[in-house]
């Protein structure tokens, strides 16, 4: 946790950012797995809660009346029957005074507030709720179905909130830091046990192993896989075959819920065949590619656009690509290898504030999604970066074979691929190289003080060690 100024802070900004009204921000309830008490662990706090109100503990909604200018944390105490089973547990008096929260009070005032506010016609903020207990208690409050509860959101809050989350502090920047050494251990820890006949949970379950014991969690699910093209590859039971490539995405997120997201692929034997090499350097060369271009006042999605025309024309030197690169790309045919967004906002959700609406966090009102083009359609930051954002930079190259099919089918992109060549690939896997960068006042540089290996000859230096 911050200190209670920085929390103080946060809500002064927000309350003038929004105007007028109440705003409602809804924590988290435990999620319980298959009964009550088996709740799934780590409790996991909404994060734009924990950004203004900074307290990890579940029940609780905070309260901003922005016309009277007061404060509230609702919750209930525990009694003596959870003390039992939990340990003590501070009040939620405490729990207030602790962020510089004046008032606080019990689960059931909240109605009354809420009530009150719809009397007077006040206007009512709160934020897309994506968990099932939070949509039933916006309806039980404010009598707004589930289904349309997202389109019911405060766009005035949305907007607040995105802005402030978007520019990282010193002391958050100093939090993923912390969040990008302990993924650095677990990457390096991934890199060491790789080798034919491990299995893929294995090693998964000591990346995330490596997560826990630094009292931090994992940030997303670890892809640990040697489907290294399908985008959310979880551990499966299989054996490290050797002449494979495994494709390791996995990060941390510290005790004060800041993230890190990083990717790594590597050879199962330790070393690259060459024709592992030959898409590999493709990557590497995208991905260092980013640090050179990124820079405030540029839009990401002109970084995404160079970084694919690069691919492209790469990808034509090795046969599989053909035609004019620029028109290539402008047909969407690089889909094809790379069908994501070269990155997304990170922070205290490993996809910052997705769950505000990606429309809100990663464009703008000049910076318009493109949702027809396949892949295209995937890219989560487009806008102008500003000194202070963390995205990532993830360029990949995947050979997926269904999609080769359909492609070829088709007859989709016919005049820019080589499906004679690309069928020859259908058992590569895929390739990603993902690190997160901090945009400074003249360009960007890589958050983590040491790299997780990823030149070639670094990984199998590492990887022989
Ligand atoms: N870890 C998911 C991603 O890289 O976006
Ligand atoms: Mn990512
Ligand atoms: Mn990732």
């Amino acid at each position: 946790m911050f200190s209670k100024e920085t929390y103080i802070a946060r809500r002064c900004e927000l309350k003038k950012l929004v105007g007028d009204g109440l705003i409602l921000l809804f924590g988290n309830n435990e999620s319980p797995a298959n009964y009550p008490a088996n709740a799934y662990y780590p409790f996991r706090q909404d994060s734009s809660f924990l950004y203004f109100f900074g307290q990890n503990r579940d029940g609780l909604v905070g309260v901003i009346d922005v016309d009277s200018d007061t404060e509230t944390l609702i919750g209930d105490d525990i009694d003596i029957e959870d003390i039992v089973w939990m340990g003590f547990v501070p009040s939620v008096k405490d729990l207030a005074e602790e962020v510089g929260v004046m008032n606080s009070a019990p689960m059931s005032r909240l109605q009354a507030l809420v009530d009150d506010a719809k009397a007077k016609g006040r206007k009512i903020h709160f934020l897309p709720p994506y968990r099932h207990d939070n949509m039933i208690q916006i309806n039980n409050l404010l009598g707004i179905r589930p289904d349309g509860q997202r389109a019911a959101a405060s766009l005035t809050l949305i907007k607040a909130v995105v802005k402030m989350r978007s520019v990282k502090t010193a002391e958050e920047i100093a939090e993923i830091e912390r969040a990008c050494a302990i993924g650095y251990k677990m990457h390096t820890t991934a890199m060491r046990l790789v080798k034919p006949g491990i299995t893929e949970k294995y090693i998964g379950g000591q990346v995330d192993g490596v997560a826990h014991s630094y009292g931090a969690m994992v940030s997303f699910a670890t892809i640990f896989s040697q489907h290294g093209e399908i985008m959310h590859g979880n551990p499966s039971l299989a054996p490290l075959e050797a002449g494979r490539l495994v494709l390791c995405d996995a990060g941390a997120e510290t005790v004060n819920n800041y993230c890190s997201d990083n990717t790594r692929t590597m050879p199962v034997t330790g070393r690259f065949t060459q024709r592992q090499l030959d898409i590999y350097r493709i990557v590497e060369e995208c991905h260092d590619y980013v640090l050179q271009v990124a820079r405030p006042g540029v839009k990401y999605m002109d970084v995404h656009f160079a970084v694919c025309r690069l691919m492209a024309e790469r990808l034509k030197e090795l046969g599989l690509m053909r035609g004019d690169v620029d028109e290539a790309v402008a047909a969407g045919a690089h889909a094809m290898f790379l069908p994501h967004g070269l990155g997304h906002m990170m922070g205290m959700d490993v996809h910052d504030m997705e769950g505000l609406g990606q429309i809100h966090v990663g464009f703008d009102d000049e910076t318009r999604p493109n949702l027809e083009q396949f892949g295209t359609n995937c890219l989560r930051m487009g806008r102008r970066l500003q000194e202070g954002f963390v995205v990532t930079d993830e360029p990949g190259i995947y050979f997926i074979p269904a999609l080769i099919d359909d492609w070829r089918h088709r007859g989709h992109c016919a005049e820019f691929l080589n499906f004679d060549l690309l069928e020859t690939y259908k058992d590569f896997g895929g390739i990603r190289i993902e690190d997160d960068l901090l945009i400074t006042a003249d360009g960007c540089r890589f958050l983590g003080e040491d790299r997780i290996p990823y030149h070639p000859k670094d990984v199998e230096e590492f990887m022989g060690s």
